[in-house]
């Protein structure tokens, strides 16, 4: 039996960890509304400890949650501080989420801990925010640059002081498929507990660990709008929304959300997506060369692993001197204009000798000359 996979959509915390980024209150409730109404399991929405207007907000959207505006799980994040745990408790959200840097590196030279300091500090935070009856999920924060064996008693640590989820963390992307099946291999046998990843794209892979992560077991994937994230952020919404979807048939978002949430996300980050993005880009269901276009009239399967539709967003043909008689033929059908073989023969030299993206006016035109 395949599990089950849900997002967790971090773009109100992480995303907001971008260089550059920083969304008001009623931006932060906004964006939390659409992730929502997209059907996200869990939505972390910020650091209440961090500043009054991200603790205002959170109190908003737990307003919103009690008058069933909003659905989704409610996460708070926290360091392993007691004041960082009492502010989230006081929100009374639906999860604390309280992270702790656990490789070498991280206590050496961040926290100044030893690895038994590091496991008393974890348990007794875990426990300390349990208490509050909030449920606790615990980030392995750098767990993929930590020794395995210790990385088993970290999460056994969290789960003993009464956490029901543990986040691995790839915090600098370092990881790849392959490695990242290995860590949730050999944690998996652990009861009690269920895994979230949360990988980072730092050389590009959060996507392609994310969904490795999915299929070793982890039951919750981490994500933010457009990829957002602390230097170049993690796993984008869009494409894992549909990874899971082409790869497990989960649907784990609703795929018509997806422009929609890209979009509003764009406009108040600052941060725009180049035309190339994957799934939400410009060019995402855009198609040029002849040979393309052709298949496409024939079958959108030659050329498209999803039927736009199914996001919302609608194909489209560019017409310059890669097209071939088939597109052009479609393209002037498709503006009413029926032309005989002969004339699109002789519309397609003059494409062909000029560099330049053809727009509809362009092809009028010489629609028009050719008939003189
Ligand atoms: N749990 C407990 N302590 C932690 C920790 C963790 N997960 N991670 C770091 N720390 C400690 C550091 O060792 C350092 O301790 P020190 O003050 O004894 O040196 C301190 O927390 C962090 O340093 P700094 O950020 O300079 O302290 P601060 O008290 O001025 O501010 C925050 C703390 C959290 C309010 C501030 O850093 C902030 O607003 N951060 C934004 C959120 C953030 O950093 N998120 C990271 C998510 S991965
Ligand atoms: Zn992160």
């Amino acid at each position: 039996m395949p599990h089950k996979v849900g997002i967790l959509d971090s773009t109100l915390r992480e995303g907001e960890q971008t260089p550059g980024v920083l969304f008001s209150k009623n931006q932060r409730i906004e964006i939390a509304k659409l992730l929502s109404n997209a059907h996200i399991a869990m939505i972390e929405a910020g650091h209440p400890l961090v500043s009054a207007d991200i603790y205002e907000a959170i109190r908003e959207i737990m307003e919103m949650k009690a008058s069933g505006t909003i659905n989704s799980e409610i996460i708070a994040h926290s360091r392993a501080v007691n004041s960082d745990i009492d502010s989230a408790a006081s929100l009374n959200v639906d999860r604390i989420a309280i992270f702790y840097g656990i490789s070498d590196i991280h206590l050496d030279y961040k926290t100044h801990k030893s690895r038994t300091e590091a496991l008393d500090i974890i348990y007794d935070s875990v426990s300390y925010a349990s208490s509050t009856g909030i449920p606790v999920r615990f980030t392995a924060e750098d767990a993929s640059r930590t020794d395995i064996n210790f990385l088993r008693d970290v999460i056994k640590t969290a789960v003993e002081a009464g956490a029901d989820r543990v986040s691995i963390a790839d915090t600098l992307g370092i990881l790849t498929p392959e490695k990242t099946a290995y860590i949730f291999n050999n944690i998996s046998d652990i009861k009690n507990v269920e895994y979230d990843f949360h990988g980072h794209n730092d050389m590009g892979m959060a996507l392609a660990n994310g969904l490795a992560a999915a299929e070793s077991g982890a039951t919750i994937i981490h994500t933010t709008v457009n990829g957002l994230g602390e230097r170049v952020g993690i796993t984008p919404l869009q494409a894992f929304g549909v990874l899971l979807n082409y790869h497990m048939n989960i649907d784990a978002v609703n795929l018509m959300s997806l422009k929609p949430l890209s979009e509003l996300v764009e406009k108040y980050s600052g941060i725009t997506m180049p035309p190339n993005y994957p799934v939400t880009g410009a060019n995402a269901f855009t198609h040029k060369s002849g040979v393309h276009v052709g298949g496409i009239i024939n079958n959108a399967r030659t050329y498209e692993f999803i039927d736009p539709a199914r996001l919302g967003i609608q194909r489209a043909f560019t017409i310059d001197k890669y097209s071939g008689k088939h597109a052009l033929r479609e393209k002037l059908e498709s503006m009413g204009m029926h032309l005989d073989e002969n004339k699109i023969s002789g519309m397609l030299e003059k494409i062909k000798n000029n560099n330049i993206v053809y727009s509809e006016d362009d092809l009028k035109a010489i629609a028009s000359s050719d008939n003189q």
